[in-house]
C-alpha cells in the first residue's frame, strides 16, 4: 500500500508534497516523510503518524528546493517507527516506495555480506542500497536504477532522487499504480491523481515496467526496461461530487453514511430510464455488451466488496436465474477456478479499483479470454482501465476508511444488474410484480434511507449498549446474511469489538457455543414471509442461552421480533428485495456510534488503509 508523490519543477516542492500526502493518506497513515533536494544536499523530515504530524515538524523551516519526494506509509516490513518511515537512503540517494520486494531477505543478506549497513527493517532500503552499489561500480544514476530492477521480485513502484538536483527524479512502475501529471511549473508523479494540485489537467497513467526520468525544467522521458515508450496524456476528470472536507459532520464516515439517500437517488436516476412511460434499466453500451448473453457470473472482491458480491449472488440468481459464483479475490487467484470464456463474465467489485488481489483475479479472467466488468468508484483506476467494461459506483469520493456509501452503491447496482438480466415472466413469477412496478418501488428507496437515518436515537441507544462488550454476533437469512457479515465487519474494523456474522440457520452448528448470558446477538429481519418465522425461531434459540437480543426489522413485523428482543429498531416497510439497502444504514450507524462511544479514531482505524495495493 503506501502513497508516494514526487515533484520536479520551478516552484518549491515541499508544499505540494505535503498537500499531496494528505490526499494519499487513505493508502496508509502509520508514518510520513519527505526529502527535498535543497541546493546544498537533501533535507529529510520524517514522523510517525499522519501528515499533520509531519507538517508540525517542518513548520517554521524554509525549503526552497524544486525537487522532492514524499511518502505516507502502511507498514509491511518493519514496525511503525521513524527509522522505518520513508524516505530511506543510501549515499546520495533517497527513495520512497509502494509495494513489496518479496526477495528482500536474500538481497539484504547479500548486501550486508558485502558491507552495506542498514538502518531500517524495510524492504525499501534494499533497493536504494542496490542502486547505490551500482553507482559505485561506475554506472550513471538512471543506469544504476535500471540495472537493479531485474533483481527485485514482487509488485511495487518507487521514486528515487539524488541529492544533486541536476540529476533527474527517477520513477519506476513495476506493478503498483503510478501516474504522471504535468503543469506549467513542473511535473508530478504520484500513486493517485488526487495527489495532484488543481493546475494539473492531464496525466499519463504509467504502465508496468515504465521508468521515467523527470527534470526540474519540466522535461520527462518515459523508458521501458528495454526501449523508449510513447504515451498519450489523458485529460483529468475531477469527480463532480468531490466535495472535500467534513463540513458540519464530526467524521467523514458519518458524512458518507448521511450522503446515501442523495447518492442512491442519483444512481437510480441515471440507471432507470423512462421511455414512453415505461421504465427499464440501462448501463453504458460496453457494460450492456458484456452482460448480453451471459450464462454464468463470477464475482470477485475483498472485504466489504466481497460481501456486496455475496448479496449480488442472492439477487441476480433469484431475479435473473443466472448462476453466480462469488469468490474472495485472494482465494480465486491462487486456486484453479474453472473459467469458461463462452459462458462466463467476471465481475470485479472494488471501490478503489486498485486492490491488488482483485486486479490479479481480473487479469486471470482476462488472460483466460473471459469478458470482464468492473464495478468501481474511482474513475481512471487500474480496474476501470483494464476491464472490458466499467460500471461506476457513482458514490463520490469516500474518505472514511470503512466503506459505507460505496457498499450501498454496490448492492444497489448488483440489484439493478439482476433486474436488467431478468425476463419479464421471471420477474412476475418471483416477485409477483411487473418490471415497471419493481423499478417504481426501487425509486422510492432513497426516501426510506432518509427515514432510516432519522431513527438515530434508537441506534445510539443500541450503540451505547455495545460500548463495553467483547463479542457481538450478527445473523440474517437470504439477502440479510451478507448484511450480517458486513455489519460485523463494520463493527470490528472501527470499534475493535470482536464480531462475526452468520446465516441464521448456521448458529446452532457451532457459534451458539459462544452465546452466554448477555452476549449481544443482532438479528436482521427483512419482511420476507418465507424467512421471518425461521429467523424468529433462531432468535429464540439464542435467547434461551441468555443472549441480549437486538433486532432490526420492518414496521410490518415489529410485533413478531420486538416481543423477543431486548432492543429493536423498526424500519419503514418496503419490498424484501430492497430491505437490506435500508437496513444497511442502521448497521453502519451502529458501528459508527459504538466507535465514537469508545473514543476511537473512526475515520482511521488502527492497522488499516483505504486502498489495499499489496496482496
Ligand atoms: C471495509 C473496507 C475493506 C474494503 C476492501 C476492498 O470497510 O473498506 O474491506 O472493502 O479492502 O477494497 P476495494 O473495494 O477498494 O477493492
Amino acid at each position: 500500500m503506501c502513497g508516494i508523490i514526487g515533484y520536479a519543477g520551478l516552484s518549491p516542492a515541499l508544499p505540494y508534497l505535503l498537500k499531496g500526502l494528505e490526499q494519499l493518506e487513505y493508502r496508509g497513515y502509520d508514518s510520513a516523510g519527505v526529502a527535498v533536494m535543497d541546493g546544498g544536499g537533501a533535507r529529510v523530515v520524517k514522523s510517525v503518524g499522519s501528515t499533520s504530524r509531519l507538517k508540525e515538524k517542518v513548520s517554521g523551516q524554509t525549503f526552497t528546493g524544486g525537487l522532492g519526494i514524499g511518502h505516507t506509509r502502511w507498514a509491511t516490513h518493519g514496525g511503525v517507527s521513524e527509522e522505518n518511515a520513508h524516505p530511506q537512503s543510501a549515499g546520495p540517494l533517497y527513495i520512497v516506495h509502494n509495494g513489496i520486494v518479496e526477495n528482500e531477505r536474500v538481497l539484504r543478506e547479500e548486501l550486508q555480506s558485502r558491507g552495506a549497513v542498514f538502518f531500517s527493517e524495510t524492504d525499501t532500503e534494499t533497493i536504494v542500497h542496490l542502486v547505490h552499489r551500482a553507482m559505485e561500480e561506475g554506472k550513471s544514476f538512471p543506469e544504476s536504477v535500471r540495472s537493479v530492477l531485474p533483481l527485485l521480485e514482487g509488485a511495487y513502484s518507487f521514486l528515487m532522487a539524488h541529492a544533486d538536483p541536476a540529476e533527474p527524479l527517477v520513477a519506476v512502475h513495476r506493478g503498483a499504480p503510478l501516474l504522471l501529471g504535468s503543469c506549467s511549473h513542473g511535473v508530478f508523479v504520484a500513486s493517485d491523481m488526487t495527489a495532484f494540485p488543481g493546475e494539473v489537467h492531464s496525466m499519463i497513467p504509467l504502465e508496468v515496467d515504465d521508468m521515467v526520468l523527470i527534470r526540474c525544467d519540466g522535461r520527462f522521458e518515459i523508458l521501458s526496461l528495454d526501449d523508449r515508450r510513447e504515451r498519450k496524456p489523458e485529460p483529468i476528470r475531477r469527480n463532480p461530487y468531490a466535495v472535500h472536507g467534513k463540513g458540519e459532520f464530526s467524521h467523514y464516515m458519518f458524512k458518507e453514511i448521511c450522503e446515501q439517500p442523495a447518492m442512491l437517488d442519483r444512481i437510480l436516476a441515471s440507471r432507470i430510464r423512462r421511455e414512453e412511460e415505461r421504465l427499464s434499466v440501462c448501463f453504458s453500451p460496453d457494460a450492456e455488451k458484456v452482460l448480453s448473453g451471459v450464462r454464468r457470473i463470477r464475482i470477485v472482491g475483498c472485504g466489504t466488496s466481497y460481501h456486496a458480491g455475496l448479496f449480488g449472488k442472492y439477487r441476480i440468481e433469484s431475479l435473473a436465474g443466472i448462476p453466480v459464483e462469488v469468490d474472495i479475490a485472494s482465494e480465486f487467484r491462487y486456486r484453479d477456478p474453472v473459467l469458461d470464456p463462452a459462458s462466463d463474465l467476471l465481475v470485479a467489485l472494488t471501490q478503489s479499483g486498485e486492490t491488488a488481489d482483485t486486479l490479479a483475479a481480473l487479469r486471470m479472467a482476462r488472460d483466460a479470454g473471459v469478458p470482464t466488468l468492473a464495478l468501481v468508484n474511482a474513475e481512471g483506476s487500474t480496474a476501470a482501465r483494464e476491464a472490458d467494461a466499467t460500471i461506476l459506483l457513482d458514490a463520490g469520493p469516500e474518505f472514511g476508511v470503512a466503506a459505507t456509501k460505496t457498499f450501498l452503491s454496490q448492492i444497489a447496482l448488483l440489484t439493478l444488474i439482476g433486474l436488467y438480466l431478468a425476463s419479464d415472466d421471471r420477474l412476475r413469477e418471483r416477485e409477483g410484480k411487473s418490471r415497471e412496478e419493481i423499478l417504481s418501488d426501487f425509486l422510492k428507496i432513497p426516501a426510506l434511507l432518509d427515514k432510516a437515518l432519522s431513527l438515530s436515537a434508537g441506534v445510539i441507544d443500541i450503540a451505547r449498549s455495545l460500548g463495553e462488550v467483547s463479542t457481538v454476533l450478527f445473523m440474517g437469512r437470504g439477502g440479510d446474511f451478507p448484511l450480517a457479515l458486513e455489519g460485523a465487519l463494520k463493527l470490528k474494523e472501527i470499534s475493535y469489538i470482536h464480531a462475526e456474522g452468520y446465516a441464521g440457520g448456521e448458529l446452532k452448528h457451532g457459534p451458539l457455543a459462544l452465546v452466554e448470558k448477555g452476549t449481544p446477538v443482532i438479528s436482521l429481519l427483512s419482511p420476507d414471509e418465507k424467512l421471518i418465522l425461521k429467523m424468529v425461531s433462531n432468535m429464540k434459540e439464542t435467547l434461551s442461552r441468555g443472549a441480549f437480543l437486538i433486532s432490526i426489522g420492518s414496521e410490518r413485523h415489529q410485533e413478531e421480533f420486538s416481543s423477543v428482543s431486548s432492543m429493536s429498531l423498526a424500519l419503514p416497510d418496503c419490498p424484501p428485495l430492497f430491505f437490506p439497502l435500508v437496513s444497511a444504514v442502521p448497521l453502519q450507524l451502529m458501528a459508527y456510534h459504538t466507535a465514537c462511544f469508545r473514543g476511537l479514531d473512526v475515520d482511521r482505524p488502527r492497522n488499516l488503509a483505504k486502498s489495499v495495493t499489496v496482496e
